[in-house]
């Protein structure tokens, strides 16, 4: 097939008075930056670090305009490299995609060799963003709870923001494996969605999120996905029980952490931080290969399609925690 001139990609541009602006418009290929593959976007999906970069957070995205997009799933147009072939299948995640390199909201994306992974057999390019960099997380997460000993048999295993893309795919996880899971949530209309996912107990955010100032809590969780942070995480390592282990992995209510040592000194309470972006190529591909396999959820609630002009107000409404599941993006529609 040959190349297009153009291509259709969503432009976050910053205004002369400090605004930001997103519209869908035609992109040149010389528009993008010199790489070893440049590959035909297939299907996208929206993180929340998405919203961040398409609202001008410079944290995240330091020069506009741009294309946002951390995730990319797609067939390699050309490529520099003999690991990667010309029709191959592949998936984008983390690294600097959608930051400061052009990302998965186009048409084409141009990245290192180094940054991409061939679709694992068992996915399809359109599952592989219905997990994204979300359900990555998700992954490694439990990967990282249960490689520090936690068990289905450990006890109750809670899930915090437990409807958001990390949060969801977390339950399904979790519950697939025969773990007892506890969603936390702010949307109580939703308590149906995250039983169907597998959650045997909801609790709402409120009861998440203590105010009481005391140091400890009455012990409960064996285990915790936090995706949230703040006072919600501070709650959740307080109420661990002895010996239980904490996965952090977000910041959706904040980058805050006020704790005292107690539950890590007393209850030997142990906090694991998470990254998906720069994690190793092996690990990387380890997660693909659960959530391919004896990992994989049934993503068909959790994902909802759109394209890409759809795909602006849904930027909003991640960003105040609106969003329910996944949403992938079509970018051949
Ligand atoms: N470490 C990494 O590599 C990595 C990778 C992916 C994501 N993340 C981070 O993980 C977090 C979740 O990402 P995501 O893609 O799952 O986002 P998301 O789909 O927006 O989910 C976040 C969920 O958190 C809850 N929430 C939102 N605002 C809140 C608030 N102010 N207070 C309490 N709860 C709130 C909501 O769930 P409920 O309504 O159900 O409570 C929301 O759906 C983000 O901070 C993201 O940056 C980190």
């Amino acid at each position: 097939m040959p190349l297009p001139q153009t291509f259709r990609a969503m432009v976050v541009s910053e205004t002369e008075d400090k605004r930001f602006t997103r519209e869908v418009k035609e992109r040149s290929l010389t528009d993008l930056p010199a790489g070893e593959l440049l590959i035909e976007v297939k299907y996208s999906s929206l993180n929340y670090k998405d919203a961040l970069s398409a609202s001008g957070n410079k944290g995240v995205t330091r020069k506009y305009p741009h294309t946002p997009g951390i995730d990319a799933a797609g067939v390699v147009a050309t490529s520099s490299t003999s690991q990667f072939g010309t029709g191959d299948q592949v998936i984008v995640t983390g690294f600097d995609l959608g930051m400061n390199t052009p990302g998965g909201f186009g048409q084409y994306i141009s990245v290192p060799a180094a940054w991409a992974v061939k679709l694992p057999q068992g996915l399809t390019l359109r599952e592989s963003m219905g997990y994204g960099t979300a359900g990555l997380t998700a992954a490694l997460c439990v990967m990282r709870l249960m490689a520090f000993g936690l068990t289905k048999d450990s006890g109750e295993v809670l899930v915090t923001g437990a409807t958001g893309g990390v949060g969801s795919v977390a339950v399904g996880i979790l519950s697939k494996l025969g773990f007892n899971v506890a969603a936390a949530t702010g949307k109580s209309e939703e308590k149906g969605f995250l039983t169907k996912l597998g959650a045997q107990t909801i609790i709402s955010r409120e009861e998440a999120n203590d105010l009481s100032g005391r140091p400890l809590q009455k012990p409960r969780w064996a285990g915790v996905i936090d995706t949230v942070g703040g006072n919600i995480l501070a709650t959740a390592i307080k109420s661990t029980k002895y010996g239980g282990l904490v996965a952090a992995c977000g910041n959706a209510m904040s980058a805050d952490l006020a704790v005292s040592v107690y539950p890590f000194i007393l209850r030997g309470v142990s906090l694991l931080g998470v990254d998906s972006v720069e994690i190793p190529m092996n690990t990387r591909l380890r997660s693909w290969q659960k959530l391919a396999h004896d990992w994989k959820v049934d993503l068909s609630d959790i994902m909802n399609e759109c394209v890409l002009e759809e795909l602006i107000p849904k930027i909003d409404l991640i960003q105040k925690g609106g969003v329910r599941g996944r949403v992938v993006v079509d970018l051949s529609r």
